[in-house]
């Protein structure tokens, strides 16, 4: 993890605000023609080394994209994590869609292969796969089962901006790659926004229009073209040929999240310095297990995540620790979101007979019930330094086994 040059920097201390304020005063001092969508996609997929990146206004918003794009409809079932947001699964049904859970390794937190296979059917078109905390899903098997049963791979990569698996940045290694830009992510487009990538050009002109409201003369590269304007003030001009719903990202939100992409990688130098001080502030805690980072990957550190086994250890439990932690002047943590199928939102949800509750994948049940995730977002580490110090105070005082 290297080390930061300034202790504290504030969140947008790059072109953000010179970029929204050109683009509020109609300025363009480069006489760049391109708008700031297509300067914040080029430099994306530039960086990312994918063909086609296309802005969208969040990371639900870019996996119902994803999803229509992969021609995932009516009675098609979408295979998905048990460990993750309610999101994968509203996007799965609002295609008219079954979600079909899959367990999580213990270990990893992400989905995992096996489960993944013993979850195929006949009616499997996709699966999506969720780089949680910031760390990539095992991504080999799951392309070599894409490839063996024909399905397509959707990498919800909206917490693993930047991480890498065995060289290759996460979203880009699936077949289409969403990321999101809302307010807490790596980056933000102001206080939401996403993106999705492919190196599919058919995908990429089937996601665009889908989330451009259909526009025909829509492309893989190209949101907006302008045409002349005796062809379109014509009574018999028809400009859509895509059924789609409004999914695209503002102008002014562009402008702040090129700003934001144009730090990405100090930004997320932070994280990861913030997460190796949570990292050695437990060192040698034998019940608070940190996300174990496989041989090969690079974990971006949405959060620094560990598995909380201090209940059965120390008999101190989730809430009591979390408790102590903010009394002693740490930042409180967040535990994992409740395992979708058993959200208030999709438990009672009936499909061809079965509840959605009726999924039973006990390794993320538990999982779900114990992950601490700490905050690494800090951007004064004087402070992230001081809050690690009192995580390692409180495992003293709890008696941490030497
Ligand atoms: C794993 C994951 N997927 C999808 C989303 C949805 O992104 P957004 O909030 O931008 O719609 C989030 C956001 O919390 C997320 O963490």
């Amino acid at each position: 993890m290297a080390n930061s040059e300034k202790a504290s920097v504030g969140k947008f201390s790059g072109n953000e605000l010179k970029y929204i304020t050109e683009y509020l005063e109609h300025e363009n001092p480069n006489k760049d023609p391109r708008s700031w969508t297509q300067r914040l996609e080029e430099s994306f997929r530039n960086y990312m080394g994918v063909k086609h990146a296309i802005t969208c206004n969040s990371g639900t918003s870019g996996l119902h994209m994803a999803l229509a794009a992969a021609g995932v409809g009516p009675g098609d079932e979408v295979i998905s994590p048990a460990l993750t947001v309610v999101m994968d699964a509203y996007a799965i049904l609002h295609r008219g869609a079954v979600p079909v859970f899959a367990d999580v390794d213990l270990l990893t937190y992400n989905i995992l292969p096996e489960d993944v296979e013993r979850k195929i059917t006949k009616k499997t078109k996709a699966i999506i796969v969720v780089s949680l905390e910031g760390l990539s899903v095992h991504m080999n098997p799951i392309m070599k089962l894409a490839e063996k049963y024909n399905l397509i791979v959707i990498e919800d990569t909206a917490q693993s901006l930047l991480a890498k698996y065995h060289g290759k940045y996460t979203g880009t290694i699936g077949h289409i790659g969403v990321y999101s830009f809302e307010n807490k992510k790596h980056m933000t487009s102001g206080s939401e926004g996403g993106m999705v990538v492919t190196n599919d050009e058919r995908l990429a002109i089937r996601a665009r229009k889908f989330g451009g409201i259909g526009y025909k003369h829509m492309s893989a590269d190209a949101g907006r073209t302008s045409l002349a304007l005796s062809s379109v003030q014509d009574p018999d001009y028809e400009r859509f040929d895509t059924i789609g719903l409004n999914y695209r990202m503002s102008e002014a939100c562009a402008a702040i999240g090129l700003g934001q992409f144009e730090r990405i990688e100090k930004i997320i130098e932070r994280r990861q310095e913030s997460a190796q001080l949570f990292s050695d502030a437990i060192d040698g805690c034998g019940w608070m297990v940190q996300q174990y980072v496989p041989e090969g990957y690079v974990n971006s550190y949405y959060t620094f995540a560990v598995d909380y086994k201090g209940e059965d250890n120390i008999g101190v439990s989730w809430k009591e620790f979390y408790a102590s932690y903010v009394e002693m002047g740490g930042d409180g943590f967040y535990s994992a979101c409740v395992i979708p199928y058993l959200e208030p939102a999709l438990r009672d949800k009936e499909i061809n007979g079965k509840k959605l509750s009726d999924s039973k994948c006990t390794v993320a049940e538990g999982l779900q019930k114990r992950i601490m995730q700490f905050k690494t977002n800090y951007r004064d580490m004087d402070i992230a330094k001081r809050k690690a110090e009192v995580l390692k105070k409180l495992l003293c005082r709890l008696d941490m086994p030497k």
